[in-house]
């Protein structure tokens, strides 16, 4: 994060990165992002009661339903999803060969034990202690040994980073402060496949209103006032992101291809966002 704090930004820009950055440690939601929801505590709560279905939320991922059937289903559908993004990167820019990797939110390990297979040595980073505990017990059945399990975005360099139905459950206040982060320990030549979230459509837009206490509404937008102070941890919160927001950030030469792809969350729109680093 040295770059929004250098001595050519104005101050107050340079204080709003500040407490943004303090605020975003995986581990802990400082004072200034407590204005909006503590996500860490439902994700420490998700992961302890349910990790395989707090990562892909369906009957079949609940630990008591979790036959071998229906695990072999849910690592296969990381393994698809890994295959596809790296043929998207190989398709796009002519050639995908990252030797040091990271998934962000890397949950049990679904994304993170197929990229692990593809490169030298493989980050995952979760905020949840039963999430990383779960994911080295899966790590180590499959005897990879260039994986680290770690809570924090450790200060490497990397040639990929991957994060997917993650940013989407962090208020973007923290989120653009972690992903500025994620792209900076990027190297130049280096690769990004990133899931958000960016509106909802009228099947998911009620879901809004619960994290509401009160909120003015002048037929265009909506302000919320105070957030809501009774909804029990373990919640599973959707923010959408500012999609120019992001394109600044990942700043590209001109011509630079991108590749968008649409997602779709039980109404939660999105993209998934295939980028190389100039
Ligand atoms: C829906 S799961 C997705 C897991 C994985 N990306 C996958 O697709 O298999 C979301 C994950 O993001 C993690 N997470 C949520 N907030 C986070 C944060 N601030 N920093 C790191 N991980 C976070 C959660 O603990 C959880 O493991």
């Amino acid at each position: 994060m040295k770059d929004f704090q250098s001595s050519r930004e104005p101050a107050n820009r340079s204080r709003q990165w500040a407490l943004l950055e303090r605020s975003n440690r995986a581990g802990g939601a400082s004072a200034e992002a407590k204005q909006v929801r503590d996500t860490d505590k439902d994700w420490n709560l998700i992961a302890s009661e349910q990790p395989y279905y707090g990562v892909l939320s369906a009957d079949r991922f609940r630990l008591e339903n979790l036959n071998d059937k229906n695990r072999q289903e849910f690592f296969r559908s990381g393994e698809d999803e890994i295959a596809r993004t790296a043929a998207v990167f190989q398709g796009a820019f002519g050639e995908f060969r990252p030797r040091v990797a990271l998934d962000f939110g890397c949950g049990v390990g679904r994304l993170l034990l197929p990229m692990a297979s593809r490169v030298e040595r493989a980050y995952g980073v979760d905020v949840a202690a039963a999430m990383r505990k779960v994911a080295v017990e899966n790590v180590a059945a499959q005897k990879l040994d260039n994986v680290v399990v770690t809570s924090e975005i450790p200060d490497v360099a990397l040639d990929w980073v991957n994060s997917l139905l993650v940013l989407q459950h962090i208020p973007p206040v923290r989120g653009y402060a972690l992903l500025a982060q994620l792209w900076e320990r990027l190297n130049p030549g280096g690769f990004l496949s990133l899931q958000v979230t960016l509106y909802h459509d009228l099947s998911s837009i009620r879901s809004i209103t619960d994290d509401m206490a009160t909120a003015t509404y002048d037929g265009e937008t909506v302000r919320i006032h105070a957030q809501a102070s009774n909804l029990e941890a373990g919640r599973m919160s959707m923010y959408d992101y500012d999609l120019n927001r992001l394109i600044a950030l990942f700043d590209q030469r001109d011509g630079q291809r991108m590749v968008l792809e649409h997602t779709n969350h039980g109404g939660c729109r999105g993209a998934k966002i295939l980028v190389r680093k100039n």
